[in-house]
Order: C-alpha cells, then structure tokens, then sequence
C-alpha cells in the first residue's frame, strides 16, 4: 500500500467546480483515511491522486487533461502510484479518459465515489485488476455518504457545506449537470439534521445546504427547505443558514416566507443564477421564467427580507443572443444591484440541446463579458462603499491569503471583509470598515 513501508499512504486531491466538488473531495478524503491514509504535503509525495474535475465549460474540462499530462512522469516514476479522475468529466468523458490518458488507474462519476473503497480494498490485497476500473452509475444511494467519514479541509473555518440533494432535473439547453450528475435525488431530512446537530456540536456556526437545485428539496415525508431552515434556526449554536444554489422558478412565496422566519439565522444573501436579462434568451435557454417573473422574486424577497443582497450567474453569447438581448441583461444588472456576479462566456458543451446551435465568435462574446463586468464593478464599488463607516459581524475564516498579517472572513450578506486586530479563526468578530472596493471590504477589529 505504501511506497515506504515505516509511513502510512498519502493522498493528494485537486478539485475544481462548485461547492458539490469540494464537499465531494472532502468524502472522497473520507473514504482514503478509513484506509489509512494520510493527507500528503504535494502531489509528488503521495501515493494516491485524484483529480475530482468539472465539466461545465470547455476550458473547465480541458484543464484537467493538461493535468494528466503535468502528472504523467511522476506516474512513470512511481508505477505504483494510484491515479484517480473522479467527478463530472469522469462522468462525460468515461472510458475516453483511458484513451487519451493511459497512465489514469481508474474513472469514477460523482455519484459513485463509493466505488474508491472497493478499489483501495483490492488495491491493499494486490489486485492488479484495479487499473481500468470505470465506474459513472448513478447510484442512488450516493446521497447517503455516512457524514462522520467526511474529512473537511474547512474545519476550524466555523463553516460548513451539507449535501440535502443531488442532481438536477431541469433541461437548461447549454448545461451538463444533468447528465454529469444525474436526476434529483434528496436527503431525508433526520439525517440532514444529525449531521447538522454534530456540526454545531464541534464549533461550527455557520452550515450551508448544498445542491444543483437546493430550493427543489423534498424528503420522502414531503419536508422542504423551508422546514429544514425552521428547525436548523432552533439549533443552539448555529448563527448562520445559507443554501445555494436556488433556481428562481422554484423560489416560491412559501420558501420566502420561510426564509424570513428562520431570521436573523438565515443570512441576508441569496445566490440566484439568472442567466440572462433577455426574455428571449431565457426561453431559449428553456430556464422556466422569463425577466419579469425573475425580478418579481427579487422583490418578494426584498419585502420580507430589507437590506437582502443578491449574488447571480451570468452566461454572455447565448447562440442567437443579440446586441439588444445582452443589453436587457446589463439593464437587468442596473434595475436589480447585484453584489456579486460570475459571468461566463458561453461554452457549447457535447451532449446539451444548444450544442450545435450557431456559437458566437469568441471575440464577440468576450467583449460582452468585458463591458457586463465594468458595469458590474462600478455597481458594487458604489454599494461597498456604502459599508465605510458601519460595524459588521465577521465570521473568521483565518488570516487573509494577500495579506497574511490581517483577518479575512465573511459577513452575513457574503461580503469579504479583510481587517486587522484581534480575531480568532472559526468565530465571529465585530469588525468596524474604514474602506471599500469592488470586490471587499477592508476594516479593524471592534475589541469589545
Ligand atoms: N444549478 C445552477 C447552476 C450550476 S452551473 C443553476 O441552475 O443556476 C454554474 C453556472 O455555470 C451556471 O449558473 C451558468 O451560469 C454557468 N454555466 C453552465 N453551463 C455553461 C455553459 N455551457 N457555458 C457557460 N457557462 C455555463
Ligand atoms: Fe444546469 Fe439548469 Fe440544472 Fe442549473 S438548473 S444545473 S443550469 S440544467
Ligand atoms: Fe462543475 Fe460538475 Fe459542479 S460540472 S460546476 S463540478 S456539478
């Protein structure tokens, strides 16, 4: 099992992709230390990689075969050493993984991450049959990973994301998630609320509730979101209930009003990916509503809700998407003041309905991106700066990565806040801002 026989295995994970990714990393860390294995300092001391990759745009795909490549000597050098593509171009690309990157042992698709602890069980016993495994069923169970396993490279950040449900069963025509992650499956909502208990039991204040679609949450019993944010509310020791991503066809007048009752747990701040400001382009994008009954959300939850921010997903050059369609979305950006937007130029992805469909040049659609993005930047330097002067409460996630020296966390409405002062990681500080940009907020610590 180990190259060194007087040391335990280690294990080296890259991820890339969304949240689902990283919480999926940290089971797939799991399932390696009940084999005992240990996390390893760099790629090149351990014996197990995995590479847990996303598949939602082209270069998101591409990345990970540049990866191999970059891996393929230090495979060469230690043939004992295990090589894992896991995730959602495991799920896409299957078997054309081994074709293009022979030095890869084996394929798991997300949904079958439980497949690694028979591979390292055969591995350990010597079977050589191990290399080739392919494995992108769409196990049902997957939902059920046993939360006590789950090794978190965020502990002692005071946070963490929960999985309440996987999959999507929309058809949004530009998406892989649907095929990469498979149909909807939920959580039944005792098991949510045991691993949520245990997480509040080790310091953790802040829990966020992951899924494609997390506002579609239905156990068998018929509990929603919305029940799962009352109870999480009455939990001592949890301060802060997020859950991302929500589709805005799904945001209904009942989750809103729950949302406002679990107050002031549930944060101030909710991710909803609009796609586009375009009616038009939205129906083409089979998204399920069209700019007004978006923008009506965002009033319903500005009314129950005052001072709410909203973060949202952007996807700029839609096949067909005209000069005057990308100007209802810089519009829409204008009407709506977003605090935080990620705008993607769009990818046709194989397998999705608008692949095929006349893709704009990629000069056109970066030039889009570039004048949404300047456009953004001045709406939320103007609305941080508004913060200048104010105290907020930060959840600490450790010193700040530019500059190590200061503090950097979030506050409740998801602004970064870099300070300095006294503060203690995983908890909560009062911070008072002296300054602002675009993208955070700069303050000292308010010693109480
Ligand atoms: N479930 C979420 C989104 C998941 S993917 C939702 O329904 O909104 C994250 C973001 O990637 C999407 O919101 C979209 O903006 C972007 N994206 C997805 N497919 C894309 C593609 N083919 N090209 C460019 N961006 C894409
Ligand atoms: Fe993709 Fe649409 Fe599903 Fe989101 S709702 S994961 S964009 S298909
Ligand atoms: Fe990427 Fe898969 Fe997440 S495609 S965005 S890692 S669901």
């Amino acid at each position: 099992m180990t190259r060194d026989s007087a040391r335990a295995g280690r294990y080296h994970i890259e991820t890339w992709g969304c949240q689902m990714n990283v919480l999926d990393s940290d089971k797939l860390a799991g399932t390696l230390e009940s084999h005992g294995y240990r996390r390893a300092a760099s790629a090149s001391e351990a014996d197990v990689i995995l590479l847990n990759t996303c598949s939602i745009r082209e270069k998101a795909a591409e990345k990970i075969f540049s990866e191999l490549g970059r891996l393929k000597p230090l495979k060469k050098r230690t043939p004992e050493l295990l090589l894992g593509v896991c995730g959602c171009v495991a799920q896409q690309e299957g078997e054309r993984i081994f074709a293009r990157a022979p030095h890869v042992d084996f394929v798991l698709g997300p949904r079958a991450g439980a497949t690694l602890d028979e591979v390292l069980t055969r591995h350990r016993a010597g079977d050589r049959t191990v290399r080739g495994t392919l494995d992108v069923e769409y196990r049902s169970d997957s939902i059920d990973f046993p939360f006590e396993k789950i090794r978190r490279a965020a502990a002692g950040t005071g946070r963490a994301f929960v999985t309440i449900i996987e999959g999507c069963n929309h058809r949004c025509t530009y998406c892989v998630v649907p095929r990469t992650r498979g149909k909807e499956i939920c959580r039944e909502m005792g098991q949510i609320m045991e691993e949520v208990r245990s997480l509040a039991e080790r310091g953790v204040l802040e829990v966020e509730f992951l899924g494609q679609t997390v506002n579609a949450y239905r156990d068998s019993n018929g509990r929603t979101l919305g029940d799962l944010l009352a109870e999480t509310a009455r939990l001592d020791g949890i301060e802060r209930i997020r859950f991302t991503t929500s589709h805005p066809a799904q945001m209904t007048d009942a989750l809103m009003d729950a949302m406002a009752a679990a107050r002031p747990k549930v944060c101030p701040y909710l991710h909803l990916p609009v796609q586009s400001g375009s009616s038009a382009v939205l129906r083409a994008m089979r998204r399920g509503y069209d700019r007004e009954a978006y923008l009506a959300k965002i009033e319903g939850l500005r009314r129950r809700i005052p001072g709410i921010s909203f973060g949202t997903d952007i996807i700029v050059g839609f096949p067909g998407e005209t000069e005057r369609e990308f100007g209802e979305t810089l519009s829409l950006l204008q009407e709506v003041e977003f605090d935080t937007v990620y705008s993607f130029a769009y990818s046709a992805r194989p397998g999705t309905a608008a692949h095929g469909m006349d893709d704009p040049p990629l000069e056109l659609k970066l030039e889009r991106v570039n004048r949404l993005q300047a456009l953004q930047n001045g709406i939320q330097a103007r609305r941080n700066q508004g913060w200048v002067g104010r105290a907020v409460e930060v959840l600490v996630e450790g010193p700040s990565k530019k500059r190590p020296s200061r503090w950097s966390g979030r506050s409740a409405d998801y602004r970064i806040v870099n300070f300095s002062g006294r503060a203690t990681p995983g908890r909560i500080s009062a911070v008072r801002i002296t300054g602002a940009s675009a993208f955070s907020l700069r303050g000292e610590s308010v010693l109480s």
